[in-house]
């Protein structure tokens, strides 16, 4: 990860430089040193290139002296307009522009100490960089950004502000390394291996094997998992850091397929890569508790992923089975390829039944069709209760994870109807699909507050933008952990 050091120090002497630089303003003292050092060329390359500091723009300056090797001037819009998301925006716009050097320095001008903290944040995030796979040749050349020196007039405020972003910041990597491993490396044993390492920050880390889930009467997680050579895990992450240890704790719940093949319902060859990545879920679940523990949250929060590998074999279910569900509920599987929703419908029921949480919010890249929906801008967000989905979609806005709420009712419920069990799985018509599978849940949590995101459209990116390389975003857990922030942490009072 990116080191990051808050400094009041003036212009360095040369090096990769990035400056924001809001429209309409005089420019920053950084910004006229650094003209003068490069005799102007700043201000030349900004006219030639008509760059005024719009939002969203850039301009790099190549070797605009001996010791400058390069200069990126990043737009940042009108100055007072600049939230914790635009700067997060332009922190990562500058990193994936200077990534030669192994160390640059990031001038932020004159945002806050709190804001200049978001910059690097962004920063950190946007040198993100999955290199485990690659040659040596490969990561010497433009990945070898290590340290950034953030130059703000508020360092003790930045300074102040940064641990718990940097607990974020960590929290996001490991979503996204997780998210980017191939499925023969991740598979559900390993990424519960991996998970288990979390003790070390303080995290309570417990792992349910196959045994242990027959006995929890797992029938519709353990369904999924039966065509595959690798064995299902579930694993549930604690974090107590409220002053009530016996407060209810705040439960996330995560898909994790760690490949989804379809079953024998097989999807098509094209694209089917992308399953690897269709436990983004638990990955965020994962990276989340990761946060809360790292920054220390005053507050109790639990973690439940459900890991399967979704396979095509003489073990596998077949359609038109019918599975036994912990809470009792019997499943017609009539598509093997909608299996998300029984890997949930246990686990929900399992977190509900057993930490009897405040609230239950759910993650899972469940449906094509909520990328039908919403394209790749919104997650779809389903709620049976209004204060928790505002509350969501509030966190969302604030952290540029962006939640679109979507109906629900009793009419799309009655299309789970099964002439032979209580529910089957699918509703037998392309109509709504990301609605029907939310009803599915919807079945599994009784009355406990709950939402669910369904995240396929925003997990994985396939081009860069905002700052933030291409493929695993790590969507859910910045909105997540402001969500908890905003809503559930209280300063004990005195
Ligand atoms: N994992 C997929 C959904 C998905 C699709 C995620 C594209 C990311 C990108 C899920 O398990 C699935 O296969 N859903 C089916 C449901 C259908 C069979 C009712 C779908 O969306 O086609
Ligand atoms: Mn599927
Ligand atoms: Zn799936």
């Amino acid at each position: 990860m990116l080191q990051i050091k808050f400094s009041s120090a003036s212009l360095p002497a040369g090096g990769a430089l990035a400056i924001l630089v809001p429209e309409g303003e005089k420019r920053s003292a950084i910004f006229q040193q650094a003209d003068k050092a490069t005799n102007g060329a700043l201000t030349r390359a900004a006219k030639a290139d008509d760059f005024t500091g719009k939002e969203g723009t850039a301009c790099v300056v190549l070797a605009p002296s001996d010791a400058f090797e390069r200069v990126v001037l990043i737009g940042i819009g009108k100055l007072e307009a600049v939230d914790a998301w635009a700067a997060e925006k332009a922190g990562g716009a500058a990193a994936s522009r200077l990534g030669r050097d192994e160390q640059a320095t990031l001038a932020v001008g004159d945002l806050s100490g709190v804001l200049a903290a978001h910059a690097a944040l962004g920063a950190v995030l946007g040198a993100y960089h999955f290199g485990l796979y690659h040659g040596a040749p490969e990561a010497s050349k433009n990945h070898r950004l290590a340290e950034l020196s953030v130059l703000t007039d508020h360092v003790d405020a930045a300074e102040e502000a940064w641990p718990s972003l940097s607990a974020v910041a960590r929290g996001v990597v490991l979503t996204r390394d997780l998210v980017t491993e191939p499925a023969n490396v991740l598979n559900p044993v390993e990424f519960a291996e991996r998970a288990t390492t979390l003790k070390s920050l303080g995290l309570e880390v417990e792992v349910l094997d196959r045994a242990a889930m027959e006995k929890l009467g797992f029938g519709a997680l353990l369904g999924v998992a039966q065509g595959s050579a690798n064995e299902p895990r579930t694993v549930i992450l604690r974090w107590n850091g409220a002053a009530n240890k016996d407060e209810a704790p705040l439960a996330f719940i995560g898909k994790g397929v760690t490949f989804d093949s379809g079953g024998i319902s097989i999807k098509p060859a094209a694209g089917m890569e992308d399953m690897k990545w269709d436990m983004a879920g638990a990955a965020t679940v994962t990276g989340l508790l990761t946060a809360l523990a790292g920054r220390k949250a005053k507050v109790n929060a639990v973690g439940v992923v459900g890991l399967v590998e979704n396979m095509v074999s003489g073990t596998a279910q077949r359609p038109g089975d019918v599975v036994r569900s912990a809470s009792g509920q019997t499943i017609e599987v009539l598509n093997t390829d909608a299996e998300g929703r029984l890997v949930l419908a246990d686990i929900l029921w399992y977190a509900r039944e057993r930490f009897a949480p405040q609230i239950m919010v759910d993650l899972a890249t469940l449906t094509g069709a909520i990328i039908i929906s919403l394209g790749h801008e919104y997650a779809g967000l389903f709620s049976n209760n209004d204060q928790l989905a505002a509350g969501l979609a509030d966190a969302g806005a604030f952290a540029g994870e962006k939640l679109w709420r979507m109906p629900m009712g009793k009419e799309y419920d009655a299309l789970l109807k099964s002439d032979i069990a209580d529910m089957k799985n699918i509703s037998g018509g392309r109509a709504g699909g990301s609605i029907t599978a939310a009803q599915f849940l919807k079945r599994f949590v009784g009355e406990t507050p709950w939402a669910h995101l369904d995240i396929a459209g925003v997990a994985w990116a396939s081009k860069a933008q905002n700052g933030q390389p291409k493929g695993a975003t790590g969507f859910g857990v910045r909105l997540l952990d402001r969500f908890v922030r905003d809503g559930y942490e209280y300063e004990p009072k005195d």
